[in-house]
């Protein structure tokens, strides 16, 4: 018998257990255990009905992802599914925790399904650039009718137990915590009532009903909006056409070769890449597992503009009070009324109940003097972007906060120690860095000081998930891993205008390649007197930072969205850019006094220049050990600033291009442009001289 399936006879119900921790995937081991144990239920005389149920946590929560892209060992899951449902003993699936994909295509394969009222089920597959492919897309629709299995298909969202019974996907479902218990005594009643074996294939009243119906075509028109430049959705629309448009033989066929495509594409492995990449960052090389975190029960925010308000509600929407910190009463009621305002559009949205913004609201407080953060157990600093304000500040709250309390900034751009060395206390001293806007960027960028302690990084990384983030760990530098690589691609990009590109073929550039939005669009929203003061401060600080033409902008008060007129122009109320001649004059004068004979720039070379740099100085960065590893790097772009997840992020996008391809036009660039920007770094010239690649470290 298998180690991880097992079989075993309660009365007249025949149990097959599964039990491969942590989520039962469907590895080859369960695989074939379960082929072993329905063999066994099948010749066991005294088992009637048979009943497949999970030990740990979860239902099975899919294949086995670390299998693919490795050659398939038998059984496959789909005969595997094929076996179950032409058991001529009726078989009970009891459903807890999670029946995601290969797991819910199992369940389905079962003649009934019971679950209890806390479980959910879903096809996630397309978030891995997949489709269900074991008999999910034929037998779905075959249930729940086209519609309602294209929107699980399509977006993979989860359904939870009360709705999947009123889809039909679930038969019943039972309160409880005790699944063998339940699934046990929904086996028995179809055993007592002499229920038939009832297979799902053999359904035809939903595909009849919707055969022929507009909603493929709807779906496939909704996907060219919401799912641009990805593969998989399309594909899932196609295959479960096929089960209203095929006999369910053909369909699962046709089901195969359009997954065997999305297996071969290199999304699935960008996606899957980013799928373990963002279960690996949660693990920080030399912080031990057992490294115990404080306890964060009451926290303080100080700043309440663009960026505190927005880390004040991911607190109380964990239902953790917290207390912003203002110099003015105006400004303090500004903020509060902006946060409100997002809660009430929310609730528009139907997202929130208005019960709920009065309960995130009443966990909001707000002051006007640090004398308030006495007892929280953290603060974070979300004021101008001023290292003398920062230490001020600092220096007043190593006064103010109680021993133990933990002092956090959100900086963008400067450094943790010298924050850190304005304070008694530099072990309890860190970055807490939220992307714009900060309620709904999933990154947190966690920036450790030379001095932090362990305990301190520890409860960063575990607060990053209580408010519902990603937290990724890195060093201190200047901009840390993100800005610091964004900040490289933005002169890029803005010397390649001065050149003779237009912003807007830049941007296209980016958009293209999966970016929401391009660098030039991206600086309108963040507002261009941001960069602007950055530059000027460098300038002041005596670094040769040359001009640009965005200097130009700035200075006459064309700053971006804020002001609907920046790189772009906007409508009243509209985010969509709008390409400005008045900008084309400014940018061609701008060449005429620098002496700039424009030329054509090719859509290549904004490519390489723009993405070749981030790379080059991902490298560095490595090189620094300011991130651990490269999927660190990965996950900061996918998650801060909207790398598209299905090229892995830009150091997985390396990999596949090739990194001795990188480093000979990052050597040409060197010679052609000059500058430390292009400086070949050291780690890319070494693993090209091994073969190897950033995903090899
Ligand atoms: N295969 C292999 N490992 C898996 C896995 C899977 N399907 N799902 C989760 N894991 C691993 C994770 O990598 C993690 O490993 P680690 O502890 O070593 O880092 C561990 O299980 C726990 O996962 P989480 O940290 O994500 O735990 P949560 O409790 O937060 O979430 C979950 C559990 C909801 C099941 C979540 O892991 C999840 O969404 N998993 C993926 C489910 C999925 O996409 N299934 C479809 C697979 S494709 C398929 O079935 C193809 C078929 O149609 C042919
Ligand atoms: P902001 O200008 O919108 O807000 C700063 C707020 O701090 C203002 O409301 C101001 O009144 C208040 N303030 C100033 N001095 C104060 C003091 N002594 N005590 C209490 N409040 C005080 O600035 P924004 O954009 O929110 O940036 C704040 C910090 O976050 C900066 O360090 C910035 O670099 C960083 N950041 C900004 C991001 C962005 O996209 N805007 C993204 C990530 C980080």
């Amino acid at each position: 018998m298998s180690d991880v399936v097992t079989y075993n006879r309660e009365g007249s119900i025949g149990v097959i257990t599964v039990n491969y921790p942590p989520v039962n995937a469907l590895s080859h081991g369960v695989r074939s255990g379960l082929v072993a144990a329905l063999e066994q239920g099948q010749k066991d005389a005294d088992a009637k009905v048979l009943l497949l149920v999970c030990e740990g946590r979860t239902f099975i929560a899919g294949a086995d992802i670390r299998e693919f892209g490795k050659p398939m060992q038998e059984p496959g899951l789909a005969a595997m599914i094929e076996q179950f449902e032409n058991s001529n003993k009726p078989i009970v699936a009891a459903i807890h925790g999670t029946a995601l994909g290969g797991g819910l295509e199992t369940a389905l394969g079962c003649h009934y399904r019971v679950a209890v009222s806390s479980a959910k089920v879903g096809l996630p597959e397309v978030k891995l650039g997949l489709l269900p492919g074991a008999g999910g897309t034929q037998r779905l629709p075959r249930l729940t009718g086209a519609r309602k299995a294209l929107e699980m298909i399509t977006t993979g969202e989860f359904v939870n137990a009360r709705d999947a019974l009123d889809l039909g996907i679930v038969d019943a479902v039972e309160d409880g915590t005790d699944i063998r218990g339940v699934g046990l005594a929904y086996a028995q009643k179809i055993a007592d009532e002499n229920k038939p074996v009832r297979r799902v294939r053999d359904l035809t009243d939903r595909i009849e009903a919707d055969k022929g119906s507009d909603v493929f075509g709807e779906f496939r028109a909704n996907l060219e909006k919401k799912a641009r430049g990805l593969f998989s959705p399309f594909k899932c629309v196609d295959a479960v056409e096929a089960a209203f448009n095929l006999p369910f033989e053909e369909g699962m066929k046709r089901e195969r070769e359009l997954f065997t495509e999305c297996m071969e594409s290199p999304q699935r492995a960008g996606l899957i890449h980013a799928f373990f990449a963002e279960r690996e960052v949660s693990k920080v090389k030399g912080l031990p597992k057992d490294t115990p975190v404080r306890e964060i029960k009451k926290v303080g925010v100080i700043g309440a503009g663009t960026m505190g308000g927005g880390i004040a509600m991911n607190f109380a929407n964990a239902g953790i009070p917290v207390t912003i910190a203002e110099v003015k009463q105006d400004a303090l009621d500004k903020g509060l009324a902006v946060i409100r305002r997002n809660y009430e559009n929310t609730a528009k949205k139907g997202r929130i109940t208005q019960a709920q913004v009065e309960e995130r609201m009443s966990l909001i407080s707000g002051t006007l003097t640090y004398d308030d953060f006495s007892d929280v157990d953290l603060v974070i600093e979300a004021v101008f972007e001023s290292m003398d304000l920062k230490k001020k500040i600092f220096g007043q709250l190593d006064q103010t906060c109680k021993p133990g309390a933990i002092l956090a900034s959100n900086t963008s751009t400067l450094s943790i120690d010298e924050i850190a060395a304005s304070t008694e206390r530099p072990q309890d001293v860190i970055g807490l860095h939220f992307f714009s806007p900060a309620n709904v960027m999933k990154l947190l960028e966690i920036v450790r000081g030379e001095k932090t302690s362990d305990e301190v990084k520890a409860t960063a990384m575990d607060l990053a998930k209580r408010i519902n983030k990603v937290g990724v760990m890195v060093g201190n530098c200047y901009g840390f891993v993100g800005n610091r690589m964004l900040h490289k691609r933005g002169a890029e990009a803005m010397a390649l205008v001065n050149e003779g590109a237009s912003p807007q073929q830049v941007d296209k550039v980016l958009t293209d390649l999966g970016f929401p939005m391009g660098q030039f669009a991206m600086s309108d929203l963040a507002g261009i007197d941001i960069g602007y003061s950055i530059r000027q401060e460098r300038r002041k600080a005596g670094e040769d930072v040359p001009a640009t033409w965005m200097d130009k902008l700035a200075e006459q008060g064309r700053l971006g969205q804020k002001t609907r007129a920046g790189v772009y122009k906007y409508e009243e109320g509209n985010r969509k850019p709008i390409p400005d001649p008045e900008v084309d004059r400014i940018i061609a004068e701008f060449r005429q006094e620098q002496g700039i004979t424009p030329r054509e720039v090719t859509d290549q070379e904004i490519l390489e220049r723009c993405m070749y740099v981030m790379v080059n100085e991902g490298a560095k960065i490595l090189e620094e050990g300011i991130a651990d590893r490269s999927l660190d790097i990965d996950i900061t772009w996918i998650y801060g600033y909207g790398f598209p997840a299905y090229r892995g992020g830009p150091m997985f996008w390396a990999d596949q291009i090739g990194l001795d391809v990188i480093l000979g036009t990052v050597e040409q660039f060197y010679d052609d442009l000059g500058g430390e920007q292009w400086k070949p770094a050291g780690l890319l010239q070494e693993l090209v001289s091994e073969g190897r690649k950033f995903g090899d470290l």
